[in-house]
């Protein structure tokens, strides 16, 4: 139970906090340079990212599953695995429909068309954002108000 907390903390934790640096950090510091600069930046950061969500989805989904197997079972539980699972189908689809986009266009060198997937990536992420800082806010305390 512990070892599986311990996983589930540090891959939230790794999943929200890289979302909110790209969004307060990342892309307002990238945002004056020339999209020929930017948008490959941020492939290049975002490229290193992705890897690192796809992680934490399979160690929160896991780590999840296993405390529940083992007799965790509260309301604040149920809506963070509700919240969760539409955070994991948004980056699923964020991953394999704009991300794929933004790639083939950016290798076709069409800047406009990948500035445009790159817009609908950074609308997931942000929803995905808000999502995550609620759904560890809930995780959190939910045993002190239920
Ligand atoms: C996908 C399904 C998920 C399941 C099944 C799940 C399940 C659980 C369980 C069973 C606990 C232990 C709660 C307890 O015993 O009090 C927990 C804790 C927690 N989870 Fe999740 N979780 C999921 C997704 C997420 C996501 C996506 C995040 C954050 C982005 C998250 C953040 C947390 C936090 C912050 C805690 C509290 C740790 C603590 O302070 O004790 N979980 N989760």
């Amino acid at each position: 139970m512990i070892f599986g907390l311990l996983l589930h903390i540090l891959a939230a934790t790794i999943w929200v906090g890289g979302m909110f640096f790209a969004h307060f950090m990342l892309r307002p510091a990238a945002a004056p340079l020339e999209p020929g600069v930017r948008l490959p930046l941020m492939r290049r950061a975002l490229a290193r990212f992705f890897p690192w969500v796809w992680v934490s989805i399979a160690l929160l989904a896991l780590s999840g599953a296993g405390m529940i197997k083992l007799g965790a079972d509260s309301l604040s539980i149920q809506i963070m695995m509700g919240l969760g699972i539409v955070m994991m189908l948004a980056f699923g689809h964020l991953y394999f429909a704009p991300w794929r986009r933004f790639q083939r266009a950016l290798d076709g060198g069409d800047l406009p068309a990948a500035a445009a997937q790159l817009t609908q990536v950074r609308a997931i992420v942000t929803f995905n954002l808000v999502l995550g800082l609620v759904v560890v806010a809930i995780g959190a305390t939910g045993r002190y108000w239920q």
